[in-house]
Parts: structure tokens; sequence; C-alpha cells
């Protein structure tokens, strides 16, 4: 339970981040501003870092895989186990392309890809949703658009292939909607949509209808749509296709029999729960269907797997577990291609100990488990846990301090290798678990090796970076996997921040006269104390700041230039200081919310900006005075200060960009910035020389640009293929030691580091 509210809270706060997003307007290019070559990489934590709703692979062409995310894209599987990124071209037009709520991998024309993209169903996301269409495997794309709202990071996400092509006739695709709006289809090869108003199911389940923020009380709408390849000939229609509502209690599969003309309820189906899966056995005619309670990826309390055989038309109830062991719904579903009969389910949400994975090789009659208990406590677990590309995850993975979680949780995507029984991959909330050497689970040594297989796919929601001048490189505050002190880029992470340890970590900052100062605070898991830790060493060790109230969390820090101050900008209980590792006072003369830093050099003084306001503090923080208006500005997004001046600032803000070198007393609007967003000083071009400037920000157009004289002229470093999504949402800082060097936080594609090539 801890790991759901947790799951959600993280998963919420990204959400809201997300929905400051009002912007990406670009006004007309006239502001003539170079371009400057960088590389582009993924700092590495290995192994995802998020949910990773489902796992496709190609039935026709061996190998061809792909993994869906909720927030972070889609991703190409390698032959050598590593994973593409295939949406990092994504800039902030279109961010909510990278929420893919279902994907379809053409079994004709193999080159053919599929995404329905789309964020949000409520008004978190302005946009309707768009298919995105590839011919060359994802490399690159052209947009259908849809109209209506898609939701990627919805409830039910893990739900389908909402999305398919017709096995037989690949021109032919359909296309389940949310929010009611029904079944679709297109006979172009996904270039433009009808509605096949001929199904009148369009699914009437809502996860909770007194949600007023809109996002659990939408239809979760038609959850798969499965050809029956069997039914057709290789060049005409399929004429027989099932479909999957999300409705409880009344009819939930469908099926017609003619291309989607007439559709009718399958007979005998038992609608108690949510359809979630219905994948075809081509060999047995046979689909089967896993259910369970709940929309997931969170909730299933209950479920069911049933096997319909297609030609007798009868179902059969082929659950694995009953009784008081049943405490779980269903989710991921695969069969082996290759050998008729065999299936694998998993529970979508078995929190406590661990999930599990059931296999049958006669078709759900009796079942073997990935671990069962022996005498309890203690377990028999059939498998060898990998952890070693993301060791990070386990097997001592404290998701919560306390949780020893290996198998996962959120399992949705479970996928056999069509060309290769010993391969299977399967998404958790948190990576992508498979293996090489399956078969072993039916022979006796029943001992499959339990790899971690997301090397390539960084998934993170970065909520802060922090790089100071000696020490470990880099340090990420992330959401829902708390964070790592980066002293490598290149290499897989061990180990999260610990004592304290929360899901999240929402901001950092470092002493600027004693580096290896830092402090960091978590978003609210009131399970585990203090939000504000403090470490001496560069973030190796934590301990808990004693100052800080139980009750309080999220929100800026910003520590003194000598580490003894910790000025903490609160989510909802206003601005607060401590000195000396005090209780946490209030700072009456900031408002609210306020977005705060310290100087680097004079331990006395911290700056903060809110609404139109500049505020400076001479006092440690106790008190702040406004000196002067940011324009007319309206929302400050980030305040840094030059390392090595007292009282060299800049601002960054809905209206541009501002330049104090008397510590905030006057400013200089930057000319041709008409809105900023996160801003970051980075060591000199040349020696002596004034810091390097990089700012996420409106200059001519939308990107991260680099200055290094001081704003007077500004060069793009990102280009066409590195968007880096919404940048209201990134978080963005400067290498100490290495000139051009920036790293920029995503929320959902991880961090990357740019160097100039
Ligand atoms: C339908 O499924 C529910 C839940 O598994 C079960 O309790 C019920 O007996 C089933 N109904 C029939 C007719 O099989
Ligand atoms: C569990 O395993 C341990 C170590 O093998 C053993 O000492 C203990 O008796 C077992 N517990 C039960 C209830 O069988
Ligand atoms: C499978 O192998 C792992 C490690 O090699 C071991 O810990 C586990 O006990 C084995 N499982 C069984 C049932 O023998
Ligand atoms: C996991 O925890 C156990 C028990 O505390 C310890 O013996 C083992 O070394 C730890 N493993 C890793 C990889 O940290
Ligand atoms: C089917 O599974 C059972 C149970 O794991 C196993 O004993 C049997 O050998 C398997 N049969 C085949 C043909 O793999
Ligand atoms: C924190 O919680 C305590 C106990 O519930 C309460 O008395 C106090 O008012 C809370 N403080 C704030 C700032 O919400
Ligand atoms: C604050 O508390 C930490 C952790 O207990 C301690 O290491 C540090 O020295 C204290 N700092 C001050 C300024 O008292
Ligand atoms: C630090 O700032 C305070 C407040 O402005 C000032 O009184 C003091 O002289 C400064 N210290 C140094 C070393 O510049
Ligand atoms: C700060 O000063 C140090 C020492 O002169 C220098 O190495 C470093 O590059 C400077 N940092 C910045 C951001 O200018
Ligand atoms: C999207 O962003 C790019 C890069 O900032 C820009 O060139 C392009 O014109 C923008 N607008 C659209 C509609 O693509």
């Amino acid at each position: 339970m801890v790991l759901y509210l947790s799951e959600v809270l993280a998963r919420m706060s990204a959400l809201r981040r997300y929905s400051f997003l009002l912007v990406g307007l670009l006004c007309p290019a006239v502001i003539a501003v170079t371009s400057q070559a960088y590389t582009w990489r993924n700092v590495k934590i290995g192994g995802g870092g998020g949910f990773v709703p489902n796992i496709i692979f190609n039935p026709t062409e061996k190998g061809l895989a792909y993994a869906r995310t909720d927030i972070g894209g889609a991703y190409r599987l390698n032959a050598d186990d590593t994973w593409t990124p295939l949406l990092d071209w994504v800039n902030n037009n279109r961010s909510d392309y990278w929420g893919i709520d279902a994907l379809a991998t053409d079994p004709v024309d193999t080159n053919r890809l599929y995404l329905a993209t789309g964020m949000y169903t409520n008004s978190w996301d302005p946009n309707n949703g768009n298919i995105l269409i590839s011919t060359d495997y994802g490399s690159t794309w052209t947009a259908s658009p849809l109209p209506f709202k898609v939701g990627g990071n919805m409830p039910g996400r893990g739900m389908g292939e909402r999305l398919a092509v017709d096995p037989n006739s690949n021109n032919i695709l359909f296309f389940g909607a949310r929010s009611g709006h029904g079944l679709w289809k297109s006979i172009n090869y996904g270039s433009t949509w009808t509605q096949v108003t001929t199904l009148l199911s369009t699914g009437t389940y809502i996860p909770d209808p007194t949600d007023t923020s809109g996002y659990n009380s939408d239809k979760i709408g038609i959850a798969w749509v499965t050809f029956d390849s069997t039914s057709g000939l290789k060049g005409t229609a399929t004429p027989r296709v099932f479909v999957g509502v999300a409705s409880k209690g009344s009819n939930n599969i469908f099926v017609t029999n003619d291309g989607g003309a007439t559709w009718t309820a399958v007979a005998g189906q038992n609608n108690t729960y949510l359809p979630h899966k219905g994948v075809l056995s081509p060999s047995e005619k046979a689909l089967y269907v896993s259910y369970s309670d709940g929309a997931g990826p969170y909730d299933g309390t209950m479920g069911a797997v049933y096997k319909y055989d297609i030609t007798s038309g009868t179902w059969t109830d082929i659950t694995p577990v009953s009784g008081s062991e049943l405490t779980f719904g269903f989710g991921g579903l695969t069969v082996d291609l290759q050998r008729p009969g065999t299936l694998m389910v998993a529970t979508l949400n078995l929190w406590w100990p661990d999930a599990n994975i059931f296999r049958s090789n006669d078709s759900g009659q009796t079942w073997t488990q990935l671990w069962e208990w022996t005498a309890y406590p203690n377990m028999s677990k059939y498998y060898t846990y990998d952890d070693s590309l993301a060791p990070w995850l386990g097997p001592n993975y404290t998701y919560t301090g306390t949780d020893l979680k290996q198998i996962g949780w959120m399992i949705e995507g479970l996928s056999i290798d069509p060309h290769d029984s010993n391969h299977w991959l399967y998404g958790t909330g948190a990576t992508i678990y498979g293996g090489h050497d399956l078969l072993k689970w039916d022979t006796s040594v029943r001992n499959v090796t339990l790899s971690s297989l997301a090397d390539g796919i960084e998934e993170t929601a970065v909520q802060q970076l922090i790089s100071p001048p000696l020490g470990p490189v880099l340090l990420s505050a992330l959401g829902d996997i708390e964070g790592f002190v980066h002293d490598n880029l290149n290499t897989v992470r061990t180990t999260e921040y610990s004592n304290p340890t929360w899901t999240t970590t929402v901001d950092m900052d470092f002493a600027g006269n004693i580096p290896a100062t830092i402090v960091r605070i978590g978003n609210g898991d009131s399970s585990t104390g203090k939000q504000v830790a403090l470490s001496l060493d560069s973030g190796s060790t934590w301990s808990q700041d004693y100052g800080a109230a139980d009750n309080m969390t999220g929100g800026h820090v910003a520590i003194s230039a000598n580490g003894d101050t910790v000025l903490w900008s609160t989510s909802s209980n206003g601005v607060l200081v401590s000195q000396y590792n005090s209780t946490f006072t209030v700072v009456s003369s900031l408002p609210s919310g306020a977005i705060i830093a310290s100087d680097k050099k004079n331990n006395s003084i911290f700056y903060a900006a809110s609404g139109s306001q500049f505020y400076l503090s001479e006092d440690s923080g106790k008190t702040f005075a406004s000196t002067t208006t940011l324009g007319s500005s309206t929302a400050p997004v980030k305040v840094v200060v030059n390392p090595n001046v007292s009282g060299d600032v800049w601002v960054s803000t809905d209206t541009g960009l501002f330049h104090s070198t008397n510590s905030g007393s006057t400013f200089t609007a930057i000319s041709d910035v008409s809105q900023a967003w996160v801003i970051a000083l980075g060591i000199a071009k040349f020696s002596g020389g004034y810091p390097a400037v990089f700012a996420a920000a409106n200059i001519g157009g939308v990107g991260y640009f680099r200055s290094d004289d001081s704003g007077a002229t500004w060069v793009q470093i990102n280009d066409a293929a590195h968007g880096f999504g919404s940048v209201s949402s990134n978080v963005l800082t400067a290498d100490q030691r290495a000139y051009g060097r920036v790293y920029i936080g995503t929320n959902g594609r991880g961090i990357f580091y740019g160097d100039i090539q």
C-alpha cells in the first residue's frame, strides 16, 4: 500500500509539473541565433526508472520489439539487449508525444510502426492525440491527428494494445479510444481515421467519478483490439476481430466476423472484471484474456484468467490461483507462438511480498509459478536474480526503505519472443526484466535467470540536478527513485540516497564555499520522517535535519555559502529558515512559494523572487526586502548566482531573462529573450572570463542556448534530434569543471549531458 500511494504521489508530482505547461508559443523567428553542434548522451542510471506499460514483439521479423512508456516515449530493442530511444526529437511544441498509450508493429511490412500519443485526456494536456506513423522502424515519423485526446499517462494505460494492424491487410488499423469516443478505423496505413459507429459499446468504467481533476474520472474506453489472423486470407481484410472494453458488470468483449461492419458480444463471457489483455493463440484458435477489477496500473485486488475457444465458442476459467491466495488482478499475458498451449500471466500488483508470474504449457489447465511459499516466511524462488545492468534495483532495492521486491509490480507488459521461446521480457513500475533461458522453467532445474534488461532505457522524471565544483560532477534529484551521486556519467548507478530514504527528491543545493555540504528535500513520504537531509561528504552519507517538522514537504531549497543556514520554500507551509539545524521558522517577509537561491560566497545573503518582485536577505534568510521588480514578469522560474562573485545574479521569468551585478538592486533585461525557464552558469570559455550562461529560453524560438558574453549573444545548443520534451518540466545545470558541458533533466527521458562537438 505504501508503494501504491508513493507511486501515485510521485507520478502526480510529475503531472503537476507538466500542468504548468502553458507555453510553447513561438515568436516569428526574426532573431538570428546561430547553432553550435553538441553531442548529447544520456547520463546512465541503467535500466528504466519508470513504468513500462508494454513490450511488443513483431510476430514476423525476428528480434524486432518495442517498449512503450507512459511519459518518456518509446524504444526499439537491439540485438545486444540494449534499447534505442525513438522520440528524442520531441521538443516543447508537442511534448505530449512522449505519452504513448498504444503501440503497433506491422506484421506484414515490418518497417511500419504506429504509436498512439497524447499525455492526458483531462485539462492537463490541451492537445488532441495523434497516431505517429513511421515506415522506417521509428527513425522518422509523420503525425496523423485524432479529433480527441489520448491518455498515455492516464489510468488503464497498461491495458491493451488498443491499437492494432490487420495481419492480413496491413493498410487496415483499428484504434480503441478513451473517454467514450469508441472504436476508430483507418484503411490507409493510419493516415486518416473514421469512427466505427457499429460498435456501440465504448466502455463505461470510470476509476473514480468523484475526482474533480478529471484524471480518474474519465472513461478508460476501449482497451484492446485483437485480430484473429486465422479467420482471413492474406491480402484481404481479416473478418474476425475481438475488442475488449473497460466495462464491469456488462458485456466487455465484442467480436466482429465481417471486418467491423457488425459486432456482437462474445457469448458466455464473464464480465465481472475488466479485461486487460486479449491475446490470440493462432494455432490453438484461442483467445486468452487476463482480468483485473481495477484499470491499473496501481490498483487491482481481484482478477481472473480465461481461455476462449474460438471454434467451439466456449470459455474456460483458467485462473492460476483461487480462494485466499487470490488477492490481486492479472495484467501481462503472453503466449509462446512456437509452443501452442504455452502461456504466461503476471499478477498486476501483488504488492507483498513480491509480484508473481505463472506459466502453463497445457493451455492453462495447470500452472507453475516463479516463486511460492514453502513454509512461511520462507519462499522458494525459481529464479536467479541478476540486476547487474541496473544494480540500484536490488537485490536490496529499497523502494520505500523496507521493500525488497525483485520481480516488481505494475506488470502489464509480459512478452515471450515469438521467434525464441527462451527469450522473454516484462515491464514493471520501474524497469524491464526478462531473460534468455525461459525454457529452463519447464525442466527439472526450473530456475530461470531473471535479469534487468532495460539497458538504454532512461525513464526518470528529473526534479533537480546540481554540479558542484568539487567532488562528484553531478547529483540528481529524481521522481520515484530518489536520486544518485553521479561520480561517473557512463556507468550504472548502484545505490540511491539513503537515511533518510524518500521516494522522490524534489530539490538540492550545495554550499558555495564548502561544496561537499549539500542539502536535499523530499516530497511527502510521511512514513520516513523529516523531508530535509544534509550531507557533508558530497552526497555519500546523509542525516536528517531535525529542525524540520515531520509534516512539511516539497518545494525548493537553498543552503548558505558556509552551509550553516537552510532556506526552504515548502510546497504548502510557506518559506522557512533554519540556522545551525535549529527548528525551521517562518520567513514572513517572503510570499509562499517564492523561488529562492543562496549567494555562493557570502554566507549571510539569500535571494528570492515571486510574482514581479525580487527580494534580498542580508541576515541569513531571517528577513527579506523587496529590491526591485523584474520587468513585467509574473512568474519567476529560477534564480542562479555566479559561484565566484557575490551579488552577481540571474533570474529567468515568464517574460525574459534578467541580470544583476548588485545583489538585485537593479536588473538588466537581456534583449531578445522573450521567456526563460531553467538557467545555469558554467565555467567560462577563457580563464578569468565571465561564466558561460545556459538557458532554456525563447530566443526567436524555444530551445536551449549558451552565451559566452553575459547574454549579449547566444548559440543554440540543442538540435532537431534532441528536443528534451516539455521545456517547463525540465531542469538544467552546468558543469563547473568542463567548459560547455551542460546537463538537462527531463520529465520522463532521464538526464542528458551535452558537450561541444
Ligand atoms: C464470474 O467471475 C466471478 C469472479 O471470478 C465469479 O465469482 C463468478 O462465479 C463467475 N461467474 C460465472 C457464471 O462463472
Ligand atoms: C526458513 O528457513 C530457515 C533457513 O533455512 C530455517 O531455519 C527456518 O526453520 C525456516 N522456517 C520455516 C518456518 O520452515
Ligand atoms: C535458483 O537459483 C538461485 C541462485 O542461483 C537460488 O538462490 C535459488 O534458491 C534457486 N531456486 C531453487 C528453487 O533452487
Ligand atoms: C543485501 O543485504 C544483505 C543483508 O543485509 C547483505 O548481506 C548483502 O551483502 C546485500 N547485498 C548487496 C548487493 O548489497
Ligand atoms: C510442462 O511443464 C511441466 C511443469 O513445469 C514440466 O514438468 C513439463 O516437463 C513441461 N512439458 C514440456 C513439454 O515442456
Ligand atoms: C504539523 O502537524 C501537527 C500535528 O498534526 C500540527 O499540529 C501542525 O499544525 C502541523 N503543522 C503544519 C505547519 O501544518
Ligand atoms: C547539522 O546537523 C548535521 C547532521 O546532524 C551535522 O552534521 C552538522 O554539523 C550540523 N550543522 C550545523 C551547522 O550545526
Ligand atoms: C556579506 O554580506 C553582508 C550583508 O550584505 C555584508 O554585511 C558583509 O560585509 C558581506 N561579507 C563579506 C565578506 O563581503
Ligand atoms: C570560479 O573560479 C575558479 C577559480 O578561479 C575557476 O576555476 C572557475 O572556473 C570559476 N567558475 C566559474 C563558473 O566561473
Ligand atoms: C517546433 O519547434 C521547432 C524548434 O524550436 C521550430 O523550428 C518549429 O517551427 C516549431 N513549430 C512547429 C509547429 O513545429
